[in-house]
């Protein structure tokens, strides 16, 4: 959800209300049993757009649309996309002092990273300059591949356009700043072309199938399962265990842990884990 305003408030029933909480939970996994008024506060200028008086008409279209707009418009208002440049900087700096390193020392200069749940792109962006920085001048002899990922295609497109306030930069080397964002004529910045088009944006809900085994070298999922049940996490987990390469990284928030669900990868440091070869 990206701009709350002020809409007159729908109250929701219990039965409406454990409704969406069902169909949010089984089809994206984000978890609103406790949710009730930001629900109701997020959802209230879709209601005013469809001219509803209750809940129970929006929920009766949700199950008739075939085109997935109104679904896509309540994934939209109801995922929390709250993000920033240099959001738990220690780990861009272990993918450039250690991850990189350890890759260029083995003569593979080849690197697959995934950041799921990408939301506005601030993490995707902050990787590739953590990379960039840190391959410099043997750029042209690495291949980088960035895939970002999100179910909400509102944060996507800000994503895709990489266009932040100035304000927004603050927390970010000055060194960065002035090599990888470049000032706009109204006053906002873009990120440099060379590490745009370092990263593809994608929609992708993490509750699919993954693609891809044995694929990516280094994961992020950063404050993303925090609004997932345990169980669900737990599965999600999982996929990426299985879609990271052998040697390859997880990276979660400082906010998270998967120690207490039964998984496979290897406690590195606080929020890094390792998928280590068998
Ligand atoms: C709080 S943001 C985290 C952004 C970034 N990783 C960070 O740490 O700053 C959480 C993101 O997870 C996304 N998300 C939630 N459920 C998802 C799902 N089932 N599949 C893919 N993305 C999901 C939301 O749309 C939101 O953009």
């Amino acid at each position: 959800m990206i701009n709350e305003s002020a809409y007159k408030i729908v109250k929701l029933s219990d039965s409406e209300f454990d409704y969406l909480v069902k169909f949010v939970s089984q089809h994206y996994g984000i978890d609103l049993s406790q949710k009730r008024h930001l629900i109701e506060a997020r959802l209230a200028s879709e209601l005013k757009a469809y001219g509803m008086q209750s809940y129970t008409q929006y929920i009766d279209m949700l199950k008739t649309d075939k085109t997935s707009k109104i679904i896509e418009a309540l994934v939209n208002k109801l995922t929390t996309n709250y993000s920033f440049f240099s959001r738990e900087n220690d780990h861009f700096e272990y993918l450039a002092k250690n991850i990189i390193p350890e890759l260029e020392q083995a003569k593979k200069r080849t690197i697959k990273i995934w950041s799921a749940g990408c939301s506005t792109g601030q993490e995707p962006y902050n990787i590739a300059m953590a990379i960039d920085s840190a391959i410099g001048f043997k750029r042209n002899l690495w291949s980088v591949s960035i895939t970002a990922t999100d179910v909400s295609t509102d944060a996507l497109s800000i994503a895709a356009k990489g266009v932040y306030p100035e304000s927004s930069l603050d927390v970010m080397p000055a060194s960065w700043k002035s090599n990888y964002m470049a000032k706009l004529s109204d006053g906002n910045f873009q990120v440099a072309s060379n590490i745009r088009n370092m990263v593809s944006f994608k929609r992708f809900n993490l509750m699919d199938p993954f693609p891809y085994t044995n694929y990516y070298d280094v994961i992020f999922c950063r404050n993303v399962m925090i609004y997932f049940k345990a169980h669900t996490a737990q599965q999600i987990v999982k996929k990426f265990y299985q879609a990271n390469t052998e040697g390859g990284y997880f990276f979660i928030s400082h906010s998270e842990t998967i120690s207490r669900f039964d998984n496979d990868y290897t406690y590195l440091f606080p929020s890094i884990y390792r998928k280590m070869k068998k």
